[in-house]
């Protein structure tokens, strides 16, 4: 089957059928199901299908062993996705490999898809959590005992899902058996749109992290307390949001977001108690805990101005990451000169480059729209890409 038609199958997965994106949020039920699909179509094309012991899914063509090529993606999403991030690289490595499988080819080393979990970090706040788990980047403690909103641990949903939390963590023996990382995925830029080209390899990614801002002050009555009475935790966290944007306007290449803002109780005519907020700082080089101690700053005048308490908390934080050299110059010899993007966004493949040599593909996206329902990317893109990938792994694994 094509990626497209890989694709095609998961098309009414988790989506939302007023606003047409997708949301599929780890060991959920959409997620469950694109899980089960994954393994049913590896298991078709006669691939060994094992969950490590941080939930992500492998799946073998040869016995499993050292020096293996390993490529994939994940198949959850952020809340109101695209289609393509993350299921692109799952259904374009199912593709290559029943590509080479028609071809005849015979590896010489073993070849793997993987699924990873909680890549988003868009359900336990921490992204790319399956690979920090393998990687060895995260305690296992804290990824147990991370929370989704309903206060559901990632240890409980993923002991739904048929894995045992005692056992997650540094997982050395899978770690060793790559021998090469190869995550194709969506462009969530214009680089490809602007260059003319329907695929590129990766170069580098971006230092990013995330802060949770939790301010509190006193719930009260909307009518009955006057203004000059209250300590509304809703003031300082509206003066935070500003104070992203002014401070990181002045960072060179910065990217700072508020995407998310939790008041409880959350009532018209309620002043809320506590408000939440999550910080997302993504700048080039060793800028971002600065820009973030800025705004921490700004963050905590403004809620002593209210009489409101703040606490800040690092939830996440990975630097800067140039793939594998190497790797990448056989790439673009082996797939005629495609050209090199950087990116903003985060991958799997940028926690697996401090381990292992890893790199990427990305495939246009006209729309240059990412985690929105306008991520998107043209048939005959996606069949280059995933040509590509085929042409990547027998290069690989010959
Ligand atoms: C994940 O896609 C991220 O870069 O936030
Ligand atoms: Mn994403
Ligand atoms: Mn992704
Ligand atoms: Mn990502």
């Amino acid at each position: 089957m094509t990626a497209s038609g890989f694709l095609e199958e998961i098309a009414d997965v988790g989506r939302d059928p007023q606003r047409g994106g997708y949301s599929r949020h780890a060991f959920d039920a959409p997620e469950y199901d694109l899980r089960e699909w994954f393994v049913d179509r590896a298991l078709g094309l006669g691939l060994d299908v094992e969950t490590d012991r941080n939930g992500n899914i492998w799946a073998w063509w040869g016995p499993p062993g050292r020096n293996a090529v390993v490529t994939g993606s994940h198949l959850d999403s952020v809340p109101g996705g695209g289609a393509f991030d993350g299921p692109l690289g799952v259904a374009s490595a199912l593709a290559a490999v029943e590509a080479l499988q028609e071809k005849g080819f015979r590896a010489r080393r073993p070849i793997a898809v993987v699924v990873f979990a909680e890549e988003e970090g868009g359900r336990f706040g921490v992204p790319c959590l399956g690979s920090r788990l393998l990687t060895g980047t995260i305690d296992p403690d804290k990824a147990r005992g991370l929370r989704d909103a309903d206060g559901v641990t990632f240890a409980e949903a993923a002991k739904k899902a048929g894995v045992d939390p005692a056992r997650m963590g540094p997982d050395e023996e899978r770690l060793d058996k790559i021998g090469r990382f190869l995550e194709l995925h969506v462009e969530q830029g214009r680089g490809l749109i602007d260059l003319g080209a329907p695929v590129a390899v990766g170069s580098t990614v971006i230092a990013h992290g995330r802060w949770r801002f939790s301010f509190s002050g006193q719930g009260n009555h909307a009518g009955a307390t006057l203004l000059g009475d209250r300590a509304d935790p809703m003031l300082p966290a509206a003066a935070t949001v500003t104070a992203v944007r002014r401070l990181a306007a002045g960072v060179p290449d910065a990217r700072a977001t508020v995407g998310r803002l939790v008041p409880t109780p959350g009532g018209t005519n309620v002043i809320a108690s506590t408000v939440d907020l999550w910080l997302d700082a993504r700048v080039p080089g060793e800028g971002t805990p600065g820009l973030v101690a800025e705004i921490s700053q700004a963050a905590s005048a403004a809620a002593r101005e209210e009489g409101c308490q703040l606490q800040v908390t690092r939830e996440s934080y990975s630097g800067d990451v140039v793939f594998d050299d190497a790797l990448r110059h056989a790439l673009g010899g082996w797939l005629g000169g495609v050209p090199e993007l950087p990116t903003g966004a985060g991958h799997d493949a940028a926690i697996l480059a401090g381990f292992v040599p890893a790199g990427m593909l990305y495939v246009r996206n006209p729309t240059g729209i990412s985690h929105s329902p306008e991520e998107f990317a043209e048939a005959a893109d996606v069949e280059a890409g995933a040509q590509a990938l085929a042409t990547a792994l027998e290069q690989l694994a010959r």
